[in-house]
């Protein structure tokens, strides 16, 4: 088969590695830019929520748009690890003379930041789905909508004032993007975009969108534990599914400190 063919080359694995963490990347910027809706209240960002169920409802019905994005999502993320794992099996055994040291050393760094990082994230998306979206775990007051679907704004809220909480979420990201940063660098040398003229552009769009996307991101955690986003104040027609924390909800909304 042709295909099978071309993914068994080499610059075929690479194209697939470069088109699935392009996906992912839309994915985080579209997430990102989706989250920093809690600063225009619990309306806006939980309506947002229900939006991504009602997209296209007419023709996939309730939720049916997002179970696409979630099939296509979760074949990116499946088809990137074993591409990259692949491609790094191949180079070695291509490979038999090693870099000379000072090569060896920056390679290294970057690979071993790599292969820290991506298990880190995989981790953290299975904890972060079971924590927001299935409400399976709740370490904190965890509410849905009559819809059924987390009420997202009270949801963070709670999850972040607790400071561990926020604390791992802000170390997540940073290793989210750290991951980033080196992936679109080597996904630009990759797939062979690297020249002297574009390299400079290619690492100033490496950095300036993984560090927009790190303050994006982290923005919530630290400003809910800060306090500089107020407490959901009676969302109508939320439906307590069940309390884990150390106080009620009605005791937040009151302004009592329901920090850890
Ligand atoms: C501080 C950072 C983040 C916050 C506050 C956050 C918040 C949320 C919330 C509230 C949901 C549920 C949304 C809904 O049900 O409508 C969600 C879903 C999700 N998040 Fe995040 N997120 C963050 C970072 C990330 C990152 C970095 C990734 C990927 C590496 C990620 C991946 C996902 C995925 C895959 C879902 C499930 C989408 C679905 O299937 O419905 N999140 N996030």
């Amino acid at each position: 088969m042709r295909l099978l063919k071309f993914y068994q080359s080499s610059i075929g694995k690479k194209i697939v590695a470069a088109v699935t963490g392009a996906i992912l990347f839309l994915f985080l910027v579209a997430h990102m830019l989706g989250n920093l809706k809690i600063y225009s209240g619990a309306e806006k960002i939980d309506a947002y929520s229900l939006h991504l169920r009602t997209f296209m409802e007419g023709f996939f019905g309730f939720g049916g748009f997002l179970w696409i994005a979630r099939v296509v999502l979760l074949v990116a993320v499946v088809l990137h690890i074993t591409s990259v794992v692949l491609l790094i099996r191949q180079n070695r055994q291509a490979r038999p003379i090693r870099y000379r040291r000072k090569r060896r050393f920056a390679t290294s760094i970057a690979a071993l930041s790599m292969i820290l990082t991506g298990p880190w994230i995989l981790v953290y998306i299975v904890l972060h789905i079971l924590q927001f979206t299935t409400g399976t775990l709740q370490p904190t007051p965890f509410k849905e909508t009559p819809q059924g679907i987390g009420a997202v704004y009270f949801n963070l809220w709670n999850a972040f004032q607790v400071w561990w909480i926020a604390a791992l979420y802000v170390v997540s990201m940073a290793f989210i993007c750290l991951h980033l940063y080196h992936g679109l660098w080597s996904m630009f040398q990759s797939v062979g975009w690297n020249n002297p003229d574009r390299n400079r552009n290619v690492r100033l769009f490496a950095t300036i969108s993984s560090i927009a996307l790190f303050l994006g991101f982290s923005s919530v955690p630290v400003l809910v534990w800060a306090d500089v986003v107020p407490p959901p104040a009676g969302q109508d027609g939320t439906v307590v599914v069940e309390k884990v924390g150390v106080e009620s909800p009605a005791l937040v909304a009151e302004g009592q400190d329901s920090r850890d």
